[in-house]
């Protein structure tokens, strides 16, 4: 018994596709700068480390922000040959690359090609006297990319987690901003899942290849019976690690009499699929979308209508699962305009922002669960009206 639970380990630990966190996610955008100060100050991010000219960083710039165990890495260009230049002109602030932390970034980049994946970058190791940083990059789903990274020394991801440099060139930064952080917090703690938006009939070659080469499951399933409204319509499937960590809902655009906000995105992507959302966990929703509406974060605004529904809906659900009640103040979730939704196994509350730049593309889910383990598909006919109401104030319906 002990043998066999010992071997288990052992080949799981071997796994070269063990995913052991998002080690962090790599925007591209056209001023690095403006755009940490945008995130520390919205999202109480901590802009904890650069890489620029003053790091002998010649050809980029990257600011490393940090709240709770999420890493954003945001890249700005330096040169017009720069591959970040191109893709900001096609694409606007965006996305580039989830960055996976692996034990071994060679093996699992090996595997991951055997697998059927398109290679990016070949393994390179960036090392100095303090430790080193070995990452290797595949293609995903249009301009995306997945970085394994792998760490060692000072480098190691522990260290990373308890404030220690990312990596080579890197150097730690000062900002008034991190101190009033500090001092009001925003509670964001990981990152509980991240959405791709992908072409219209592609969803399910993209779920195969999250199957294939990533060696995903199937978490959930929405069809579009489930998640149109009147006008527009999305399908959508959520794809999940091996170890359930990383959990992936991949969209595609349905027919709708009205434009689907999937297809709203791609045009304003150059029609190249890339990453919709990405979902912040809290454990303290109101909390939260307080602090954030205080800071000035602008929501999607829900119809007056929801909240004469919601509470039948999901207090019913949980008390007929025998769960108890949502345990929120009622009128302060209404006051807040926070979202919530219950399914077998408990509840959840969500709230989602307005696109965080001009084009209609990227946004940024804050979410608390209370047992539920789903994505608010109650909610998405509410937030679908609401949706189109803002595609509408901007002529894209
Ligand atoms: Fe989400």
């Amino acid at each position: 018994m002990t043998t066999a639970s010992t071997q288990t380990s052992t080949s799981l630990s071997a796994d070269p596709l063990n995913l052991i966190d998002v080690d962090h996610v790599r925007f591209y955008v056209g001023n690095a700068k403006q755009a940490a100060y945008f995130y520390a100050h919205t999202f109480g991010f901590r802009i904890d480390q650069i890489a620029d000219l003053t790091t002998g960083s010649r050809d980029e710039a990257d600011y490393l922000l940090t709240q709770g165990n999420i890493r954003i890495l945001l890249t700005t260009p330096l040169n017009k040959d720069h591959e970040a230049a191109e893709e900001i002109k096609l694409y606007g602030d965006g996305i580039k690359d989830v960055s996976l932390t692996v034990e071994d970034a060679t093996a699992a980049y090996n595997r991951a090609i055997e697998n059927g994946a398109k290679s990016a970058k070949p393994p390179r190791t960036i090392e100095d006297e303090k430790g080193s940083v070995t990452v290797a990059s595949i293609h995903t789903y249009g301009r995306v990319i997945h970085t394994f990274i792998s760490r060692t020394g000072e480098y190691a991801h522990e260290n990373l987690r308890n404030g220690g440099l990312f990596m080579p060139t890197f150097k730690k930064y000062d900002s008034p901003l991190n101190e009033y952080n500090e001092k009001h917090p925003c509670g964001l703690m990981f990152t509980d899942h991240l959405v791709g938006n992908v072409e219209e009939g592609k969803m399910n070659e993209w779920v195969k290849w999250y199957e294939d080469v990533l060696e995903f499951k199937m978490f959930k399933h929405f069809d579009d019976a489930d998640i149109s409204t009147e006008f527009s319509a999305l399908m959508s499937k959520v794809m999940a690690s091996g170890n359930n960590l990383i959990k992936m809902p991949i969209n595609e655009p349905a027919d709708g009499v009205k434009k689907s906000q999937i297809l709203e995105y791609l045009e304003w992507h150059n029609m190249m699929p890339g990453v919709q959302h990405l979902a912040f966990r809290t454990d303290d929703e109101l909390a939260t979308v307080a602090e954030l509406r205080r800071r000035g974060v602008d929501f999607l605004d829900m119809p007056e209508t929801y909240y004469e529904k919601v509470w039948d809906r999901v207090n019913t659900m949980l008390t007929e699962h025998g769960h108890d009640v949502v345990k929120e103040d009622h009128q302060r979730v209404k006051d807040l305009g926070v979202l919530v939704d219950a399914d077998d196994e408990g509840y959840l509350l969500q709230l989602f922002t307005k696109p965080l730049q001009d084009r209609p593309t990227f946004f940024i889910e804050i979410i608390c669960r209370r047992g539920s383990q789903s994505f608010g598909k109650g909610n998405f006919k509410a937030l679908f009206e609401s949706l189109e109401l803002e595609q509408e104030r901007r002529g894209n319906l």
